[in-house]
This record gives C-alpha cells, structure tokens and sequence, in this order.
C-alpha cells in the first residue's frame, strides 16, 4: 500500500526538493504551505519535474482547526515539518514571532498526530544545536549547546518536544534530521533557493552577486584561526539532503528503527572554507565574484563538519554529489531566474 506522507512548508526550498524524491520514491506527497516566506514559483517547479499537480494545502500550522481538518482528510502516515521562519538575525529582534510560529506549529500537529492514535514525524533540525564544539567532526553523541539566537533555539527546543512525545504517546515515532548547511538546486534548474530581500545565507548571495543583483559578496572574517582564516562549513547538497528524507520516511514507516526517536547529521564529512567555497564557484562556473572581507559577523561559529557515519549505518544514506555539481546546479538556478 502507498503511503501519504504530509510535508509542512513543501513550498519552500527543503520542502520542495524533499517533495519531488518522495513522489519519486513512491509516496503519496501532499504539500501544505501559507506562502508566508514563498511564493508559487517551486511548487509550480514541483509540479513540471513531476509531470503533474500535486495536492495542495493553502494553511497555516498555527491553525490548529486547519491541522486537525487535515490530518482527518488525508490518511497520513508521516509529517515532514519544515513550516517554519529560519532568519537568525530577525530572531534575535523578534523572538515571539519565532517562538509563536516555530513552536506552536509543531505542538499542533504533534497533537493532531497523537490524536490520531500515533503517526512517523521527521522534524527539521539543524547542525546550529551543537553550536562551537572541539569535537570534529560532530557525532550526534556531541552535547548540544545552550542556542546563540531564539531561531536556534526553536530547534533545540522542538528536538525535545518531538522526543517527549514519542515517549508519551503510543504509536509515535521521531526522527530528528540536523542538517548541516544546505545549497545548491535541483538539476532541472525547475526548483530552488528564492530568498526574499537580501539573503543571510552565503550561497543566494554568492549567486545574486554574480548575476548583477549584488554589487559585492561581503565574506565574513578573515582572522580565524583556520586554513584561510574564514570560518569551515559542511556544505550539502539539497538532493543529497532530501534523499536523506526519503530514508528517513522509510525507516520509521517500515518500523525499522532502533528507538522511537532517533538523530541524524545530515552532511558530507568535508569541511570546506567560505574562500574554497568561491574559488570553487568562480572556476566550475567560469565567473568573476566581486567580493571583499568584512568584519566577523556576530553568532557565526568557526568551525562545524558533520561525521556522516551513522546516518550512513542506520538510513543507508550518504551524500553522493560534488561540490562542482552543486555550485553549477546553484547557478544555473539563478540564472534561469534571470530569464
Ligand atoms: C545558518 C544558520 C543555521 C541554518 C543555516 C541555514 C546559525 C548560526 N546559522 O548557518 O542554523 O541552518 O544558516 O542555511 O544559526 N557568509 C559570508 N557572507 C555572506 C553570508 C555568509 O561570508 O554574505 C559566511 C558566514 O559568515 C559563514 C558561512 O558563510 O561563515 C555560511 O553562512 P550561512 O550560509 O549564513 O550559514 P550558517 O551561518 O553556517
């Protein structure tokens, strides 16, 4: 029997390239989004590469009525959230709407899920809950930090909703997926990163640059004490990372996990530095990036790699794509934007 797995925020970037696998995978993929922080176009995107229209949900998560109406429309076997604000400056100034929105959401569709007797939910999470560590590459065992901004507290803090409830109510099961910095685009150049205003993350604004809508890429610090002196990332890519999904699904719907909540790094095991990150995206793509070094910028950590090695024990998973690959699927996205 095909199962229906619902994904909260399947308009957005994550969202949208977690869709596409599933529906390739098999699943019964219905989509619910508020177009709060996106527009139509990847869902439109999702729709072309799958060669039909998937069903959509126009809904807020906070809604808890709408929640409960949906989880008693479709017969869902597991919920993918990804509803949810993600800018960690804007955090920082408005906590409640972060907390409001991150929290409230999940709470309400844990609830929606309990109430029906139980459900497979695969939260969102995010390399930030280790915060600095010495320990790298960073294992899931790695002690989370107290969060450097409310958004990263959302994390933590649903990491433990989801594990609390697991435990409580029968028929739940979790997975939490700590992602480590997602980039890149589908290879059809149909669906993408649509950042709105100017990007906060290093990847939309490399692009952006490059294409004229930027004037220079400010690279953050150049004093760290690393290789280059700018800060090491792990970066992953967003097919590689939504395939990690699809394996995730399958354990908890085929009942294959070890306990009912589990943690995964979602990376590639290579750090890479912000400088290796242009040189890599000037030379495969053959373009010249105005950029300059800028002061630090406040809560950027020096230094996190994923130890991809349980993920690829337990899900069966690992990132297969290079990181040329990724930085020409990144451009040809925002090129097609362009046109
Ligand atoms: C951030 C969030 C992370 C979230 C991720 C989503 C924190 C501390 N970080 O990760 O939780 O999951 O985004 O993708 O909560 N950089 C520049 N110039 C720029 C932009 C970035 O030099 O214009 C540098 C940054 O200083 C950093 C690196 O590029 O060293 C990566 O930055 P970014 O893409 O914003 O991701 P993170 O901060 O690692």
């Amino acid at each position: 029997m095909k199962k229906t797995v619902l994904v909260s925020g399947g308009a957005g970037f994550i969202g949208s390239h977690v869709t596409v696998e599933l529906a390739q995978a098999g699943y019964d993929v219905v989509i619910a989004d508020n177009f709060s922080n996106c527009d139509d176009t990847n869902y439109k995107g999702v729709c072309a590469i799958l060669g039909r229209e998937m069903p959509l949900v126009r809904m807020d998560f906070c809604d808890k009525g709408a929640v409960d109406a949906l989880f008693g429309k479709y017969p869902i076997d597991a919920v993918i959230h990804f509803a949810a604000f993600k800018a960690v400056g804007e955090s920082v100034s408005e906590p409640l709407k972060y907390y409001r929105n991150n929290l409230v959401s999940f709470v309400n569709i844990l609830d929606a899920a309990r109430a029906k007797g139980g459900c497979n939910v695969l939260f969102s999470s995010s390399a930030t809950v280790y915060g600095q560590t010495d320990d790298l590459p960073v294992t899931e065992r790695s002690p989370r930090q107290p969060a450097e901004s409310p958004y990263g507290n959302t994390k933590t803090v649903c990491e433990d909703i989801l594990r609390d409830s697991v435990r409580a109510y029968p028929g739940m099961r979790g997975i939490a997926l700590r992602y480590f910095n997602p980039i890149g685009a589908h290879p059809s150049a149909l669906i993408g990163e649509l950042p709105r205003g100017v990007p906060n993350n290093l990847v939309p604004f490399i692009t952006q640059t490059a294409v004229g809508k930027r004037a220079c890429l400010s690279v953050f610090g150049n004093d760290y004490p690393t290789p280059d002196g700018t800060c090491l990332r792990d970066f992953i890519d967003i097919v590689d990372l939504a395939k990690a999904h699809v394996c995730a699904v399958g354990r908890m719907c085929d009942a294959r996990m070890k306990e009912s909540y589990e943690v995964f790094n979602v990376g590639t095991g290579r750090p890479l530095s912000v400088l290796e990150l242009i040189n890599t995206f000037e030379q495969v793509n053959d373009v010249k990036l105005n950029w300059k070094f800028a002061p630090r910028r406040p809560g950027d950590v020096v230094a996190i790699w994923a130890d991809p090695t349980l993920a690829e024990q337990e899900l069966g998973w690992k990132a297969e794509r290079s990181i040329a690959d990724t930085l020409k699927a990144a451009w040809a996205w925002e090129k097609k934007l362009c046109m």
